[in-house]
């Protein structure tokens, strides 16, 4: 056993704006393996899962839908919970940021380092992103002043704010780093995070008085606090901090945070940070795992390829889904998800290695020994060399756990899996029985026998289910997750194995394929991502008319230097020729309109855009699928005159 027996593993708490998709069943089903896995081996685990429900993004994901963002945060905080039910997930707690217990320790941690000084009041200048909530530096804005990661406009946002003192904590941050070298995991975030820290860091922005969905600031009602300042408290404010009897006691700093690399930075700068102005200690293992993708493609709503783990949990079952998303790819790196992949892994993995060896196995001890498991057995070499592997391979899934190398951990299970199955082929035992070779059978039963339970402890952690039916069928008492039982050759009790329902039917490939394909096309045409909200206030038919629309012909379009989205205009109206500047490049080429018939607003204000002067503005019709999304450009359906009006 390790240093501390104490283990505590957090998920990252998750935005309520949404359903969960595989992403979010991805980290915590890793999450939960190591909280199984640990109280297994005997440590006082706790496993801390949750939901980040502050902030812009939820604020206006709850008015597109015509609701507060207390009641879209209650409603969707209940698909979280179900999916963790479906999928097995045995997390000890479930914070939910809005909760009193988390509220009122965000505001005392604020109120202390207000009072330390390590928070300030300033004022704060930038680019904001709505969907990431989080500011972005000039440096790193896309094209068009855009989002680097999500590729959405950004909205210039003046603020007072109120400041975290981050700068102060670079060097002890990078002392703590370069000592400890596993705090933040795989290796290439590890050396990521060191350099930006490196690089220099700045007090970070942890206030906003844009809006009043957060906790408030105390003492100052203009503000709430930022909602990633909010956010990582949590686990904290979960373990009851900073009470005195609270678990934190105990469970402080044996963390583990599991991540996504999308929030590593929060994770491993300003939490450690805010940490040491606590003077508490920085997390022990920061683990910032790879993303999903799905058949090649990034997951959208409108390809209709989003992967739903309700879905998938109850066309396959949990522990399938749970083995596939860990087996297939290491931990670190970005997968791809395919269903088909899954398909593959359900027949081969498990149905043929794991469910064969536990069904011939179970069928042989019927046939021959009446189900009853040979209690006396003498080992030959043989035998003593596969339950020296079994245990090899036990220290090995062990070690390769404590640095979450689950792909690894489950291919060294497979492999005792695959040995045992070679053993039968080797003894024959159904040749022993049929012979009278009563002891070498007996031996060989047993030794089948002994595999089998060692594999339900293997495979327990990720397919608990399955491994609870092993254990049941192997006619074993208690739970198979309860501790580790050793492999024996002693006399035992009388056992009796029975024969149960098959562990994981093969799946028939061709009528899969059948199945598959309909689903599919029926999903590609239920187009979810349509967003119809943006309804506006009732306007008089005088409203209308002060809009000056005109149609005007595209006489030139040519780039817009140093930009890649716009298009200088030259129109001619009929009266005049005038020259606007529009953004659609992504959608046409330059010569498909030049010629074509437009509707121009005239009478717009004119502006300059990249230093070019635009005098109107030409109207489009955009779809209002964001994932997908398509435009096309208003015109006249017969020959009217050049600079006609539309009424
Ligand atoms: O970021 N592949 O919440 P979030 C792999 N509330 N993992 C994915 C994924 C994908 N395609 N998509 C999502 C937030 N994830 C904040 C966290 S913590 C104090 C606050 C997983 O709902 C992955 O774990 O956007 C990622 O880090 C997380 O979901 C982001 O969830
Ligand atoms: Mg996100």
């Amino acid at each position: 056993m390790s240093e501390s027996s104490a283990f505590y593993i957090t998920t990252p708490i998750y935005y309520v704006n949404d359903v969960p998709h595989i992403g979010h069943a991805y980290t915590t089903i890793a999450a939960d393996v190591l909280a199984r896995h640990n109280r297994m081996i005997g440590r006082d685990t706790f496993f801390l899962t949750g939901t980040d429900e502050h902030g812009q993004k939820i604020q206006q994901a709850a008015s597109a839908k015509g609701l507060t963002a207390q009641q879209l945060a209650d409603q969707t905080v209940e698909n979280f919970k179900r999916l963790w039910k479906v999928l097995n997930i045995t997390n000890d707690d479930f914070i939910r940021t809005t909760e009193e217990r988390h509220e009122r320790v965000v505001q005392h941690i604020f109120s202390k380092l207000l009072e330390k000084g390590d928070i300030y009041l300033g004022s704060y200048e930038g680019w904001y992103c709505v969907p990431c909530e989080t500011y972005v530096p000039e440096a790193q804005m896309g094209e068009g002043n855009t989002c680097p990661d999500c590729k959405r406009p950004l909205q210039k946002m003046t603020e007072e704010s109120y400041f975290f003192r981050m700068s102060k904590y670079q060097d002890r941050l990078l002392e703590y780093y370069e000592s400890h070298p596993e705090a933040i995991l795989p290796k290439s975030r590890y050396n990521e995070i060191v350099s930006f820290i490196k690089g220099g860091l700045k007090d970070q922005s942890i206030s906003r008085t844009t809006l009043t969905w957060g906790v408030p600031v105390p003492g100052d009602s203009r503000h709430v606090v930022y909602v990633w300042f909010d956010a990582l408290i949590n686990y904290l404010s979960a373990l009851g901090y900073p009470d005195e009897g609270g678990k934190w006691r105990k469970f402080w700093p044996v963390c583990h945070h599991l991540v996504g690399k999308d929030i590593i930075r929060f994770h491993s700068v300003v939490w450690p940070a805010l940490l040491m102005a606590l003077d508490l200690e920085p997390p022990k293992m920061v683990f910032a795992h790879g993303w999903w993708t799905v058949d090649g493609d990034k997951m959208s709503k409108s390809k209709g390829n989003v992967v739903d783990p309700f879905e998938m949990a109850e066309l396959y079952g949990p522990d399938p889904f749970r083995y596939f998303l860990l087996r297939e790819v290491p931990f670190g790196l970005d997968g791809d998800f395919s269903e088909r992949g899954l398909v593959q892994r359900i027949n081969s993995d498990l149905a043929n290695d794991l469910g064969n060896l536990l069904n011939r196995t179970l069928q042989m001890m019927t046939k021959y020994r009446g189900g009853v498991v040979p209690s006396r057995v003498c080992p030959t070499k043989l035998e003593s060399s596969i339950r020296a592997m079994g245990e090899d391979v036990t220290a090995q899934v062990d070690s390769l756990l404590e640095r979450f190398a689950f792909d690894e951990a489950l291919k060294a299970i497979w492999s005792f899996i695959g040995r045992a199955n070679k053993y039968i082929d080797e003894t024959m035992p159904w040749k022993l029985g049929n012979e009278g070779r009563g002891e070498e059978l007996d031996r060989v039963l047993r030794t089948l026998f002994e595999a089998l339970k060692l594999s339900a402890q293997l495979v327990y952690p990720f397919m608990p289910d399955a491994a609870a039916r092993i254990w049941s069928q192997l006619g074993l008492d208690g739970q198979v997750g309860e501790g580790r039982i050793r492999w024996s050759f002693d006399p035992i009790p009388e056992v009796r194995v029975t024969k149960g329902e098959v562990l994981f039917p093969r799946i028939d490939v061709k009528a899969w394929e059948e199945e598959y394909a309909k689903r599919l096309a029926k999903r590609a045409g239920a187009d979810t991502d349509m967003d119809y909200s943006d309804h506006e206030e009732e306007v008089t038919i005088d409203h209308f008319k002060r809009v000056e629309l005109r149609v005007a012909e595209v006489l030139s379009a040519e780039p817009v230097p140093k930009s890649d989205k716009l298009y200088k205009l030259e129109l001619d109206l009929g009266y005049e020729k005038r020259t606007i500047v529009s953004g659609i490049r992504d959608f046409y080429r330059a010569e498909e309109l030049v010629g074509k018939r437009i509707i121009v607003i005239c009478n717009l204000k004119p502006s300059v855009i990249r230093g070019v002067k635009s005098n109107g503005m030409l109207l489009a019709a955009e779809s209002p699928s964001k994932s997908n999304f398509t435009l096309g450009l208003l015109t006249v359906d017969r020959d009217v005159p050049l600079g006609s009006r539309i009424h």
